[in-house]
């Protein structure tokens, strides 16, 4: 259902790595609103090649960068701003890796060259896209920038690793950089807590199956789903929500304010 919430406007969607990611549901859901886009990912995801499909079905470019190459995120903004015929207006950064995690190296155990990685693809590429998007006044006035984060920068899930930490940088990079784009450009930037979603990174992280349906059962109203989160998104890049700017913005079924569910509580006491 489309309410052309994102007629005229511009942006770049990072992170459609195929049909499960997040990101594939958003550039679907932005495409439907009316948003124009180009669509970005790592070189080495692109040999899979399935981006591709995502681009015709959405009318958009393919343009790779790596999230944590300054260069590549110069060349990705000029393009985009050529392509799409002038400044932007909505950013998704929906990028996150952690090798550790991948590895299976546990959190007391870190290779730290490993975890560098990780908050350089996970976290710092926020601010190299906002730092990049903003010298080269690359955002139109009452733009929007989101990036998709998880709870456990706020609690403890002991699985989820160095991605955690992560999150934590991440979230704060968007406060802090969102005042600045704020008080300089208009700009909003916020970031979306969501639920455990099986995608690619999702259930790269041990244990997901347990970890999704233990939010489902804590959650009263389930689990948000890819498309729910998707949906989210685009009101956030709409003008509906000029003014929400430096906000971690839960999408979680109401997880983060749950104590205990009868569901949970049933379980264990049976
Ligand atoms: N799946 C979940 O349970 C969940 C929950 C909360 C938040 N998130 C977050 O949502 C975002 C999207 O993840 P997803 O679940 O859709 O999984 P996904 O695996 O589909 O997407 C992760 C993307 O990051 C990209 N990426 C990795 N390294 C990169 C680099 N150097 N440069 C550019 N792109 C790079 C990957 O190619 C991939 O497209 C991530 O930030 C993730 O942490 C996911």
């Amino acid at each position: 259902m489309s309410h052309n919430l994102l007629k005229g406007k511009r942006g770049i969607i990072f992170g459609a790595l195929d049909h499960n990611s997040i990101a594939w549901k958003t550039a679907e859901r932005v495409y439907e609103e009316g948003g124009v886009f180009v669509l970005s990912n790592a070189p080495v995801a692109m040999r899979m090649g399935e981006i591709n499909k995502l681009a015709e079905k959405t009318g958009s470019t393919v343009i790779a960068a790596d999230a944590t190459s300054v260069d590549d995120l110069e060349n990705l903004i000029s393009e985009s701003m050529k392509i799409l015929g002038g400044k932007l207006d909505f950013v998704l950064h929906s990028i996150g890796m952690s090798v550790n995690v991948r590895k299976g190296r546990h959190y007391t155990d870190q290779k730290y060259e490993w975890t560098q990685k990780g908050t350089d693809v996970s976290a710092m590429s926020f601010h190299k896209v906002m730092q990049t998007l903003y010298k080269a006044d690359a955002m139109n006035e009452w733009g929007s920038i989101v990036a998709l984060t998880y709870m456990a920068a706020q609690r403890v899930f002991p699985d989820y690793n160095d991605m955690a930490d992560n999150k934590a940088f991440l979230e704060s990079i968007a406060r802090s950089f969102g005042y600045f784009f704020g008080k300089d450009k208009k700009v909003r930037v916020n970031t979306i807590s969501q639920s455990p979603t099986p995608t690619t990174a999702g259930t790269g992280v041990k244990g997901f199956d347990g970890f999704i349906s233990y939010a489902e059962r804590m959650s009263p109203l389930g689990n948000a789903t890819a498309l729910d989160c998707a949906n989210y998104t685009v009101t956030l890049f709409s003008d509906l929500t000029k003014r929400v700017t430096l906000q971690n913005l839960y999408n979680d079924g109401g997880f983060s304010n749950m104590g205990v569910s009868d569901s949970i509580m049933d379980s264990i006491t049976e």
